[in-house]
């Protein structure tokens, strides 16, 4: 078991929890793993090279070999700077899809655990609290109603200027939910022992205070906010 604490975040799409762990993770001066980053890597990767979403084995080798780099807000796949191409929708469906392969969950899991480095990580995903970072000092369950995180995806894709229509954003919202919590491998679900947040009504900045309040509570570390 690793001393170097862990905040892990999970949620359904669109529940802000990115936002959220990243705030929480400058506070702090913790790194962060935006871990539906690499389930997006792999499923970009696959499109470029050509790679099936069903041809399980190809996709656990490209998971397995992604020749990537994070770089403060970059993402940079085979030298490509991908991070527009990443937050498309498209995007989110197909690495919902290859997600649910457990090779691929399995090829990703030592890259998730390298990010766990001092002084501290937070973590966000789907199972960052029930199979990745099961030792976690803090896990939160973060979600908010369909509708709300609809508007809210729907809002992100305008400002960065990518053509979106709420409708379609609300069914592939649903979608993805029903498929990440029914697949047979660590599916989206609240664990016993995360804290639910629901922030259908609650702005960014409590969402972030509520987190280092729970932070605080349950290690004891001060927290300067
Ligand atoms: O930002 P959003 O919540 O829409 O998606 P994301 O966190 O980037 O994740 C994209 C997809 O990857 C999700 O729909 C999940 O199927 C999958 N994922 C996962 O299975 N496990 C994780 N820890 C993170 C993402």
């Amino acid at each position: 078991m690793s001393r170097i604490p862990v905040i892990a975040i999970d949620g359904p799409s669109a529940s802000g929890k990115g936002t959220v762990a990243a705030l929480v993770a400058q506070a702090l001066g913790y790194h962060y793993l935006d871990s539906g980053a690499l389930y997006r890597l792999t499923a970009l990767d696959a499109q470029q090279q050509g790679v099936a979403l069903d041809d399980a084995p190809e996709l656990a080798q490209l998971a397995l070999n992604l020749e990537v780099r994070f770089e403060a807000q970059q993402i940079y796949l085979r030298g490509q700077d991908v991070g527009d191409l990443l937050r498309s929708e498209t995007c989110g469906v197909s690495a919902s899809k290859i997600a649910a392969i457990p090779a691929v969950r399995t090829a990703l899991l030592a890259r998730q655990h390298a990010f766990r480095q001092p002084p501290g990580l937070v973590a966000d995903g789907r199972d960052m609290g029930s199979v990745v970072f099961p030792d976690a000092q803090l896990k939160v369950f973060l979600t908010a109603s369909a509708e709300e995180r609809a508007q809210r995806r729907y809002k992100q894709l305008m400002e960065k200027e990518i053509s979106a229509n709420l409708a379609d954003l609300l069914n592939d919202l649903r979608d993805r939910d029903a498929r990440d919590s029914a697949r047979a491998v660590a599916p989206l679900r609240q664990e016993d022992d995360a804290i639910l947040l629901d922030t259908s009504q609650i702005g960014i900045a409590d969402a972030v205070d509520f987190v280092l309040k729970n932070y605080e509570l349950a290690t004891g570390i001060q927290v300067n906010c």
